[in-house]
């Protein structure tokens, strides 16, 4: 069957695509904007804990899951079902994760299709096209229905193309162009004026921040959604995982390169704000708080752009390229969760269900752009504040509590046969039973406050 379904030909194949699903604008714009708003160092350190105590364990259960179901999340989450009783709940766990992935690509789509047309403004002002660039950047109506519409079409080609030639070819060429880019761009700004102050904010904690309830909300959201947890996508990316592979280890160099893009991201972002600052671009709000969120990615950094003369049209569009890049090779694993549900589910070809759920993304698209006060702020809050936390949570509870305990160490052992033995099988499954839940549990009963 595994033939059929398609799977990663290689070790570095998976990690590029689940780290390409992981690394996106959760890491380059909002981890460090949430560092600029949450108190700098602080919010960085709750981040590194709460990524590596409880959004990698988080991510095993579901990269565990997939793999031994060889199947989307519905089927797999009911094949590790003990009783009939319970596949009802995988059904709606499964299929939640699916709709919170379809959701979340189509917020994204039109915060990624800002990203395309400022790299293409510079292009536009490069060959003098003046008229072309100040309308590419203009927020209007037709400009976001059309960027956002390409972005889903570039998302859907990709994915079209199956598991190798698509997911993982593309996460193979477009993750080495993001650090390159990255470092770049890094290497540039340190070499500017203002660079170390910046440094110095990002780096020195503020430690009476950091039992904050809010400061930790923040952190488990942001960690959740950077690992593209409780959406199935890493469900669906762990059934595509051969057999002869370490499942631990993989799932760890995931989370680590997740988790340094975003610091790294932080290493170029908020110098960045500095460098700006030195150049006369306000980046402090009236209440003193660095500015963060989109007023930072589309004035305080074109600002800066602005004031490096022709060198800005450049570093401008290497800056845009890079978030892109990382937007792309996420919303393929976005995509990919409910393409692959419908091809498994209704024996539909991979061609043709991949172009009738882009359309129906697309549609979802243009309703949130029509009524954008209303619906954009509302479904970002739905998927990532609600959903992503809940079904993340229920995923560990299939995990820690429906799957037999021999069932799943024998799937944990394939390709890691010393798994008995190990530090990860002694802690992990109590981890998973009791403090997964509960501090997910207890951040999310936060959240509501
Ligand atoms: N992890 C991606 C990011 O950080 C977003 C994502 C969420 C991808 C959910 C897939 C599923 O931008």
């Amino acid at each position: 069957m595994s033939a059929s379904r398609g799977e990663f030909s290689s070790r570095f194949g998976f990690i590029m695509a689940a780290a390409g699903s992981a690394v996106g604008l959760g890491n380059i714009w909002g981890f460090p904007t949430q560092t600029a708003s949450n108190g700098g160092a602080a919010f960085v350190l709750a981040y590194l804990v709460l990524a590596f105590c409880l959004a990698y364990p988080a991510l095993m259960a579901e990269l565990v899951v997939g793999r031994y179901g060889q199947a989307n999340a519905v089927s797999s989450l009911k094949k590790i079902s003990k009783h009939k009783w319970q596949h009802p709940l995988a059904f709606l766990v499964g299929f939640g994760g699916i709709i919170c992935a379809g959701l979340i690509l189509s917020f994204y789509a039109i915060v990624a299709g800002w990203m395309i047309s400022y790299t293409v403004e510079p292009v536009a002002q490069l060959v003098g096209a003046q008229e072309a660039a100040s309308w590419i950047t203009g927020q209007s109506l037709t400009r976001n229905l059309l960027f956002a519409g390409g972005f889903i079409l570039l998302t859907v080609l990709i994915i079209s193309k199956g598991v190798e030639n698509g997911i993982e070819k593309w996460s193979k060429r477009l993750m080495p162009a993001l650090l390159g880019i990255l470092f770049a761009l890094i290497a540039y700004v340190f070499s500017q004026d203002g660079a170390s102050e910046g440094l110095r904010n990002y780096l020195l904690p503020d430690f009476s921040a950091i039992f904050e309830p809010s400061l930790l909300v923040s952190a488990l959201g942001q960690a959740f959604f950077s690992l593209s947890l409780g959406t199935s996508v890493m469900i669906i990316y762990g059934s595509y995982i051969s057999k002869s592979e370490n499942l631990v280890t993989l799932g760890a160099s995931v989370t680590l390169i997740d988790v340094f893009i975003a610091f790294v991201a932080g290493l170029l972002i908020i110098p960045a704000m500095y460098v700006a600052q030195e150049q006369g671009v306000q980046i402090f709000d009236e209440a003193g708080k660095l500015l963060s969120e989109d007023t930072l990615v589309f004035q305080v950094l074109p600002a800066l752009f602005d004031s490096m003369g022709s060198a800005g049209l450049y570093v401008g569009f290497a800056f845009f390229a890079l978030m892109s890049i990382a937007a792309l090779t996420s919303s393929i694993s976005m995509l990919e969760a409910p393409v692959s549900y419908t091809v498994e589910k209704f024996g539909m070809d991979r061609k043709p269900a991949t172009w009738t759920i882009g359309a129906l993304i697309g549609a979802v698209s243009t309703v949130i752009l029509l009524n954008f006060e209303q619906l954009f702020g509302f479904v970002i809050a739905l998927t990532t504040r609600f959903g992503q936390p809940l079904l993340g949570l229920m995923c560990c509870v299939f995990v820690g509590w429906i799957w037999h305990r021999s069932s799943l160490l024998k799937e944990i052992e394939q390709g890691n046969p010393d798994a008995a033995s190990g530090w990860f099988w002694k802690i992990w499954p109590w981890y998973i039973k009791f403090v997964c839940p509960i501090a997910i549990s207890l951040v999310f009963i936060n959240s509501l406050r």
